[in-house]
């Protein structure tokens, strides 16, 4: 599945391009099977909150990580969250996007997400509690 965190709706646009099952991370999201993590970049070149108390309960999980940013923050810091979760988590960094980037970004996450998690185990991905769902 995919987890997203989205303020401001860009990243929440790139999920929907997807077409692959996910949730939204909230406060206390859970989740017991394999993800992709989509996430924005805050503050200066930062995780956002949200999305870092979701991984610090469920990153073993995390199989991959794709990061919204937008390169008026300079190239340091352009997308870095993406950077930190997967040297934090030891995950790949599938792609970084430019704010909602673009139809070939959402073909090589597709891909990426079929090949690495979709073939996954159908009786893990039924083991969902997303609360305030
Ligand atoms: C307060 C704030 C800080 C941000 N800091 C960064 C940053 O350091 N690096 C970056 O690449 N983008 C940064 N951004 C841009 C967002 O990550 C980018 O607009 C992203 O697409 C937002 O996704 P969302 O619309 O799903 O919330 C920042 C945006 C805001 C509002």
């Amino acid at each position: 599945m995919i987890a997203y965190a989205s303020r401001t709706g860009n990243v929440r646009h790139i999920f929907l391009q997807l077409g692959l099952p996910g949730i939204e991370i909230r406060g206390d999201t859970t989740v017991g099977e394999p993800f992709l993590l989509l996430t924005y970049t805050d503050g200066l070149g930062e995780v956002p909150p949200v999305v870092e108390v979701f991984m610090n309960r469920n990153g073993a999980y995390c199989r991959g990580v794709v990061a919204s940013g937008n390169r008026n923050f300079g190239h340091a810091h352009f997308g870095r969250a993406g950077d930190l979760i997967a040297e934090r988590w030891n995950v790949p960094l599938v792609r970084k996007l430019e704010l909602r980037g673009f139809p070939r970004d959402y073909e090589a996450i597709r891909q990426f997400y079929l090949e690495r998690i979709g073939e996954g185990s159908g009786r893990e991905r039924e083991i969902v509690f997303a609360s305030e769902q």
